[in-house]
Order: structure tokens, then sequence, then C-alpha cells
């Protein structure tokens, strides 16, 4: 097998240990410095950069099925910026005791500075740089939308207490966040945002039009879904879905879209209603 674009889609910047994070697009004789090489077919392609103390968490599930085969195949690139390679002295310490004191660790300013530097120096066009956080703005819909339409993201992930606050002012950087709860690192929540934004990505999905449908696409959750056997425990399949009427099909999904919101979300739904009264 040859060196291909495809098989390089995957970059890690750090240690190199971190390096065989893509060996699923990557062919197990590829040296460090071939991964490190340009990719000019990939130059359009949507980014992902992470900063992140755990590059091998990477590419993780976004290496399998549709995400894995559109990594492959060049349709977005990933690249990892290992936090450590940053840190301060022999022990490459990255993070230090809260200032006023408290309980655990926070990532210093400086360490965090010099990782921040590495990838922006190396992003190009729209690019928000985004830190994984508790407090940050929830992840929904409309953010992943705005995010494919950018070239990429840079993402940082935090440890421990998290991140030195002078960092996130320093650099003007947006906090999102996964949901109300607390984990140990964000690089689950970078994952998902990068999976719900890819998705999104022309190319990526085999049916285009099933990220059209879906849930919160046009403001309402998802209608059910049904498939065979068409009689199963004794529940039948919704015979108007059996009936091959498309206009009373889609009817259909659209009324159970807005009583399912109405019922489940009614924040979704007044925002719907308002938006539909103001068209
Ligand atoms: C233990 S948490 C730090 C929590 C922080 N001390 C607080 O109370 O807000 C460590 C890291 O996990 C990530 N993290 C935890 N929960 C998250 C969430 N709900 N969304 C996104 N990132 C999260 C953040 O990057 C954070 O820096």
């Amino acid at each position: 097998m040859t060196d291909t674009p495809k098989s390089r889609a995957t970059k890690s910047h750090g240690s190199p240990a971190s390096r065989a994070q893509g060996r699923k697009s990557i062919r197990p004789t590829l040296q460090p410095r071939e991964l490190m090489t340009d990719t000019p077919a990939l130059a359009g392609a949507w980014r992902a950069q992470v900063l992140t103390l755990f590059p091998d968490a990477f590419p993780g599930l976004l290496g399998e099925s549709l995400m894995g085969r559109a990594l492959k195949d060049g349709l977005w690139q990933l690249e990892t910026y290992d936090l450590r390679t940053h840190g301060i002295g022999k022990h490459r310490n990255v993070d230090d005791t809260p200032a006023g004191g408290g309980a655990g660790m926070v990532l210093r300013a400086d360490v965090l500075e010099a990782a921040i530097a590495q990838a922006r120096a190396g992003a190009k066009g729209v690019m928000p740089l985004i830190y994984l956080s508790p407090r940050g703005r929830k992840m929904d819909q409309a953010l992943m939308q705005d995010l494919a339409r950018a070239d990429g993201v840079t993402l940082l992930c935090g440890r421990f207490e998290g991140v030195d606050e002078r960092v996130l002012e320093h650099f003007d950087i947006m906090e999102v966040s996964l949901g109300d709860f607390v984990m140990t690192g964000g690089e689950l929540a970078a994952q998902a945002l990068i999976d719900a934004t890819v998705r999104l990505l022309p190319g990526v999905l085999g049916n285009q039009a099933s990220t059209q449908e879906e849930s919160f696409s046009n403001g309402l959750l998802e209608h059910p879904q049904y498939t065979k056997p068409a009689e199963w425990q004794g529940h039948a399949v919704p015979q108007v879905l059996l009936s091959g009427n498309h206009a009373k099909i889609e009817a259909w999904r659209r009324a159970q879209s807005e009583e399912i919101t109405k019922a489940r979300r009614p924040d979704l739904w007044q925002a719907y209603q308002g938006r539909k009264t103001s068209e």
C-alpha cells in the first residue's frame, strides 16, 4: 500500500507515541517524519486541531464508520497537539496549584500559550478557538452548522480544575459545554463537537437529505422512525407509512414532529412558533 493524502488525514504534533494515533489510516511502516509532511491535497478540507494531554484518545470513535471513512477520504482532517511537549522543566510540568489555594491543579498559562501559538500558526481561514468547558455555551445544532461553514476549529481540552483564566481572556476563547455536568477532561466533548460538525460537511453522509430532516434541522425534534418487521410483538408500523402516499406520509411526520416537540421541549416549540409567525 502506498502512502496517499488519504492516509495522512490524521497528524499529530507532539510525543512520538502519540503519532501512532492514526494507525487505522496510516500504514504501519509510516515514519513520524512522513506524518508531518504538508498535505497540499487536503488544503481545503475542514480541519480539527485538538490541544490535549491525551493525543492517543484521537481519533477514537472519530476513526470509525462514516466519520472514519471521511477522514481517510480527506473530507476532513484531524491534528492533535500534545500539551505535554510544552511542559516546564525536566518533568514537563503542565499544571500547578491554584493561586489563592484550594483543591486540585490548574493548567499553566505559559504552557497553554505555547501550545495555542503552535496550533494557530498552522491555522488557515476562519477557525474559531474553543475551550471545552462546563461553564460554556451549551452545544447545539446551530453552533455545529456555524462551525461546519468555517474552515475548521481549534479545540482546547482542559483537565484537572481547568485552565488559567488569563489564557481565555488573552486569546478571547469561546467556551463551549457538552451539558450541565462535569467530566474529567474536555476530550469527549471535543469528539462530540467534531462528530456533530463533520457529519454536516458535504459528502460525509451517504444521504445528505438526512441532515435536513433530522432533529433540530428545522427547529423541531424528529418524528418516530420504524422499520421491518411490519408487525412486532403485537405492535404494527403505522398504516400511513406503508401507504406509499408521500404527501400523507410527510404530513403525518410533520404532525408527529410538532406533537413530540411540544410535549418534550416547550422551549424549542416556543421558538418554532415565534419563527412561524414572523415568516
Ligand atoms: C474536572 S473539569 C473542570 C471543572 C471546573 N473546575 C469547573 O468546576 O467548572 C476538567 C475539564 O474537563 C472538561 N469538561 C468537564 N465537563 C465538561 C463539559 N460539561 N463540557 C465540556 N467540557 C467539560 C473541561 O475542559 C475542564 O477543563
